[in-house]
């Protein structure tokens, strides 16, 4: 009661564990009650940077994001992020490049042999994919790649949204895979190869490129345990054709085809 509102964002003034600490040293509220270099408003990855357009800058206190209006979700980082290996992990194992059996690709549809859009040939790969406790819904309308073909009326599968904000902004990046999930692949090596990959996959009924029961399932399901934090790398994951002990690093540039294929 001392006639005004104090607010204190310096990372100095808190002890060990509280999310302020995240703050970048000499964080504030600007005059116009916006603020700079706060981590709840940063990418969570990148060096916070004072200024209107900086990563970790705050809008100001009395507008919302409805106001700004645009994809909420990139108020403050990509939807998808632009940082290590998330634009490489968008829609489905080589959605766009899949032979059609006979002659041509084949199309993004929700009917009939499809590459994506019928969940039961092809797993959908987005945020829920990985980051499962934060968010669950599978549809991501506004994402820069999903909606170039996700536009209303008819095509519309529902925004991205946090669905335990106890999750979210808590100062961890938590890597947590959809439950149970066995990734389902349209994309099929053709006979010949695929004993090369059959202790990976199982080929549903034996079909190959003959139409809607055409797909490879994984054989394992996705765990958490997969994941390790520490190292930033993946194991035993079937999307890369990883066999037990294999690892690939979620920072790693230098992706190839011999990365996941050691025969066509
Ligand atoms: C106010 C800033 C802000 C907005 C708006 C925002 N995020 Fe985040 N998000 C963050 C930060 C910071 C992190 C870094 C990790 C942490 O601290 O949880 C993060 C992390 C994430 C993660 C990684 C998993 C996790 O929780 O660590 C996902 C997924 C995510 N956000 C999805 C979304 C979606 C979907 C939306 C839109 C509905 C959204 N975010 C809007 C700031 C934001
Ligand atoms: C090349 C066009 C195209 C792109 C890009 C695309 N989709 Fe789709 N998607 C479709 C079509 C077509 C369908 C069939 C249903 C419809 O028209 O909405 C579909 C269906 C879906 C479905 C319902 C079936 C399922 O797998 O559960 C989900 C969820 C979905 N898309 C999510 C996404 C997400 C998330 C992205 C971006 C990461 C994305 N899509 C990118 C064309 C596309
Ligand atoms: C293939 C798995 C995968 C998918 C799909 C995925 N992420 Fe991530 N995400 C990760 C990994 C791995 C990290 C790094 C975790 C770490 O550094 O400890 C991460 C980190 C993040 C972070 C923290 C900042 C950063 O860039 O490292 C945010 C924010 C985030 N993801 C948001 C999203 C959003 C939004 C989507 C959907 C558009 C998404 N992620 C889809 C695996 C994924
Ligand atoms: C991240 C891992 C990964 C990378 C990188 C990758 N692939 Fe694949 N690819 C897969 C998986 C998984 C399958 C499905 C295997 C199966 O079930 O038969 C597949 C399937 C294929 C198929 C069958 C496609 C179809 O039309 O059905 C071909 C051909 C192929 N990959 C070629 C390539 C080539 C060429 C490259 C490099 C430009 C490449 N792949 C890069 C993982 C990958």
């Amino acid at each position: 009661m001392d006639g005004s509102v104090e607010v204190q964002l310096d990372p100095a003034t808190v002890g060990a564990g509280a999310l302020r600490q995240k703050n970048g040293v000499g964080a504030l509220m600007n005059g116009d009650k916006s603020c700079d270099l706060v981590y709840c408003h940063s990418d969570g990855k990148n060096a916070m940077v004072a200024g209107p357009t900086g990563n970790g800058h705050a809008p100001v206190w009395t507008t919302t994001f409805a106001v700004l209006g645009g994809d909420r979700c990139t108020k403050c980082h990509g939807n998808s992020p632009q940082t290590a290996a998330h634009n490489a992990h968008q829609v489905g194992i080589h959605y766009d490049n899949i032979y059609n059996g006979t002659s041509g690709k084949l199309a993004a549809v929700n009917t009939g042999s499809s590459s994506h859009g019928v969940a039961g040939q092809s797993t959908t790969i987005t945020c829920n994919t990985c980051h499962y406790k934060t968010i669950t819904a599978s549809g991501n309308d506004q994402n820069t790649l999903c909606k170039t073909c996700h536009t209303g009326p008819t095509h519309l599968q529902g925004n991205a949204a946090i669905a335990d904000f106890s999750f979210h902004v808590n100062g961890r990046k938590e890597i947590s895979f959809k439950p149970s999930l066995k990734v389902i692949s349209k994309a099929q090596l053709r006979q010949t190869s695929f004993s090369n990959y059959s202790g990976l996959w199982v080929r549903n009924g034996g079909n190959y490129k003959n139409g809607v029961n055409a797909f490879d399932t994984a054989k394992t399901a996705l765990t958490d345990t997969m994941w390790n934090s520490t190292a930033g790398n993946c194991s035993n994951i079937s999307c890369h054709n990883l066999r037990v002990g294999e690892t690939v690093n979620w920072t790693d540039t230098t992706i190839s085809c011999q990365s996941c294929h050691s025969k066509l």
